[in-house]
């Protein structure tokens, strides 16, 4: 990987091991003087909040996978079982379903601080192609455990974005609905169907699992980005991980869970929907059915466009054009501080993210579905227009001449605060040693 191994065994058991599992090395080296720059802030810190949040939302899967029953009988009864009378059954439960939005909300940030530093350019598209392909996966795990819960939500949710597939129709007459019933098992979202779902959200995590090993690994080859955008020139630009980034992570850690406890154990139910509560009835759709609010801005993507088949490719672009950034974005700086136009258009962004999430929550219809289509066309021309355009016309700021500049600040600070500067050398030195003889 990036850098030469500086393990050395410390007992005859290590010896043993490393000659034939170097695992401890692989951890040292990677985990433990991993050489990071010096000058990562603190949304750096949520990388390592998103591995916790991974681990946790397995663990506590797993055991309430202990108690679940998934079949359209028992599925919303054996949930009340877990959060009445399972010992600590309702913590189980209420961190599960917060923690997925925790997790959410972590990626999100995670996400935009990547665009916002230019983190997907060249070399870490790969790494940046493994985190879409997370997401992707986490959008497909969250939906599949919400409808875990048979509730009015689940039930109507499931049916809403499967039958999503039978736009398909409008291609190939047939296909989408034969697809539908495929997916479904039957003719209806049923008991095949609760079934299926609980298998591949009990898997999904686990694939997360394997795309995060290898997105650490991409990580790991060029090394961290950073807030300038400028790559590390000298080791001294750099500081192990441990202690100094195990610390600040471990502290935005506990920051972060203390905000999830506080939602776990004073508004459990602040982000889930109360119709969710009433039990599944296939022959009574509820008024508005509303994803989970992680999934809104896309929703009211969907919803704004007034053809199914062209709905539903605008949904999947939405996210499929992520995979493209590291090429659309035609600048040659990375990070969004050193850049004056498209700072603009990039804050524009997170706010048309912001507000296609509230107006998903809305019915689709007056202002807000006019809002919806403009928002819309703001979201794809960001990526399609402003990305290519705005990085050949625009002239940046000045970039600092490394990482040590940037966080020293001018040049009379340093020398404030550095030893004098020796004078050049007399010109006989300057030459090669053979120009001297
Ligand atoms: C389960 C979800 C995820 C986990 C556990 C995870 C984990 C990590 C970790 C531990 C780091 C290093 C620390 C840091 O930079 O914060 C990292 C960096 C990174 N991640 Fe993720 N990640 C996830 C999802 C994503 C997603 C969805 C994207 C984007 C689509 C993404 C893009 C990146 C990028 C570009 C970096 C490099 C940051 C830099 O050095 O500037 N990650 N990730």
């Amino acid at each position: 990987m990036a850098h030469e191994s500086t393990y050395q065994p410390g007992s005859g058991f290590e010896r043993w091991l490393d000659a034939r599992l170097p695992v401890v090395r692989v951890m040292h080296d990677q985990f433990m003087v991993f050489p990071t720059p010096r000058n990562l802030n603190y949304w750096w810190t949520f990388g390592g909040i998103l591995t916790f949040m991974l681990i946790a939302q397995i663990a506590t899967g797993i055991v309430l996978a202990m108690h679940y029953v998934p079949t359209p009988e028992h599925a919303f009864d054996s949930v009340e079982t877990i959060m009445r009378d399972v010992n600590w059954g309702w913590f189980l439960r209420y961190s599960h379903a917060v923690g997925a939005s925790m997790f959410f909300f972590a990626v999100y940030i995670h996400l935009f601080r990547g665009m916002y530093y230019g983190s997907y350019k060249a070399p870490r598209e790969v790494l940046w192609i493994i985190g879409v392909l997370i997401l992707l996966m986490m959008i497909a795990t969250a939906f599949m455990g919400y409808s875990l819960v048979w509730g009015q939500m689940s039930f109507w949710a499931v049916t809403v974005i499967t039958n999503l597939f039978s736009s398909l129709d409008a291609v190939i007459p047939g296909l989408g609905t034969t697809l539908v019933q495929w997916i479904w098992g039957g003719f209806s979202v049923g008991a095949p169907t609760l079934n299926r779902l609980y298998a591949l959200h009990y898997l999904f995590p686990f694939v997360i699992l394997g795309l995060v090993i290898l997105h650490i690994w991409a990580l790991h080859v060029p090394g961290n980005n950073n807030p300038t955008g400028i790559e590390v020139k000298s080791p001294k630009e750099t500081v192990p991980f441990h202690p100094y980034y195990t610390i600040k992570d471990g502290f935005a850690l506990v920051m972060f869970v203390i905000l999830f406890a506080a939602v776990v154990f004073y508004a459990p139910n602040w982000l889930g929907h109360p119709d969710n509560y009433v039990p599944a009835n296939p022959l009574q759709t509820p008024p508005h059915i509303v994803p989970e609010w992680y999934f809104l801005p896309f929703y009211a993507i969907l919803r704004a466009i007034p053809n199914k088949l062209f709905g539903v490719i605008a949904l999947l672009s939405s996210i499929a054009v992520l995979f493209f950034i590291p090429w659309l974005d035609t600048s040659k700086v990375r990070s969004t501080s050193y850049r004056p136009i498209y700072r603009w258009f990039f804050w524009a962004f997170v706010l048309t993210s912001i507000a296609l999430g509230y107006l998903g929550s809305q019915p689709p219809e007056g202002w807000y579905l006019i809002f919806g289509r403009l928002l819309t066309a703001y979201y794809f021309a960001f990526f399609l227009l402003i990305m290519p355009v705005v990085g050949l016309i625009e002239t940046p700021r000045r970039l600092p001449g490394s990482i040590t500049e940037a966080v020293l600040g001018h040049a009379e600070e340093s020398e404030a605060t550095s030893p004098p500067v020796p004078p050049p050398p007399p010109p006989a030195q300057q030459r090669r040693p053979a120009e001297v003889l």
